[in-house]
């Protein structure tokens, strides 16, 4: 992000997330970019936002900055890898906010819906990005009526919008999964998207009205 609006734009700080930015740094553990969560959190703060669902937590970076919003919002979030289940689970711990933050330690795709709340104000898909028509389609039956569907990743470094420097077989075989649900998103038929090229490329999405 733009370093003068970085100074001006006010993230939550705690020694927590100061140190799990440096272990995402050194890890290479993908967390959101600073961009990509001043847009989340305004969210998160202009729509009201009380319950999320989280496909993807990997320390618990995203939700805990979610978390720290307000102490009226409560957070699912779904986590496959064991390792980065447990340091999410110490990190929260850390932060304060078990009561707030429930992370569940599966894979999205298997996970049975009636095992969750329901009614998420927001939806944050940010886990395995060749799935994401797959989340979309199996968890937005439990948005709340006027909830939306954020979405991250849909640039992948600029790669999308310019597939000709995509050099391996398997990147360009991503890329093209995410065009793919790029403009399947934005002809679905019951939903509004918008694109945002902010952070690493983010969709808003809220159901049409009848
Ligand atoms: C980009 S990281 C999430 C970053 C996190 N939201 C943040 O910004 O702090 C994506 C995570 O999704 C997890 N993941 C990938 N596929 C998944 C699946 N099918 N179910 C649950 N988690 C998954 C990965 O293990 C990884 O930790």
């Amino acid at each position: 992000m733009n370093k003068y609006f970085q100074e001006l734009n006010r993230l939550p700080q705690s020694t927590t997330l100061t140190k799990m930015r440096e272990l995402a740094l050194n890890q290479k553990v993908p967390i959101i970019d600073d961009e990509g969560l001043v847009f989340l959190l305004f969210l998160v703060k202009t729509k009201k936002v009380r319950r999320i669902l989280e496909i993807g937590t990997a320390i618990g970076f995203s939700a805990i900055n979610m978390a720290m919003m307000g102490r009226e919002i409560f957070i699912e979030t779904l986590e496959k890898d064991e390792s980065l289940y447990r340091q999410a689970l110490e990190n929260i711990e850390e932060a304060g906010l078990t009561s707030q933050i429930t992370v569940i330690h599966a894979d999205a795709l298997l996970y049975k819906l009636e095992n969750l709340d329901g009614d998420y104000d927001l939806i944050f898909i940010d886990a395995a990005k060749a799935q994401y028509q797959k989340f979309f389609t199996k968890y937005t039956p439990l948005l709340a009526k006027e909830g939306i569907v954020v979405t991250d990743n849909l640039l992948f470094h600029g790669l999308v919008n310019d597939k000709e420097k995509t050099m391996s077989k398997n990147t360009r075989h991503l890329v093209n999964k995410i065009d793919n649900y790029n403009h399947w998103l934005t002809n679905h038929p019951d939903f509004n998207t918008s694109f945002f090229a902010l952070g690493d490329g983010m969709a808003v999405s809220q159901r049409r009205e009848e």
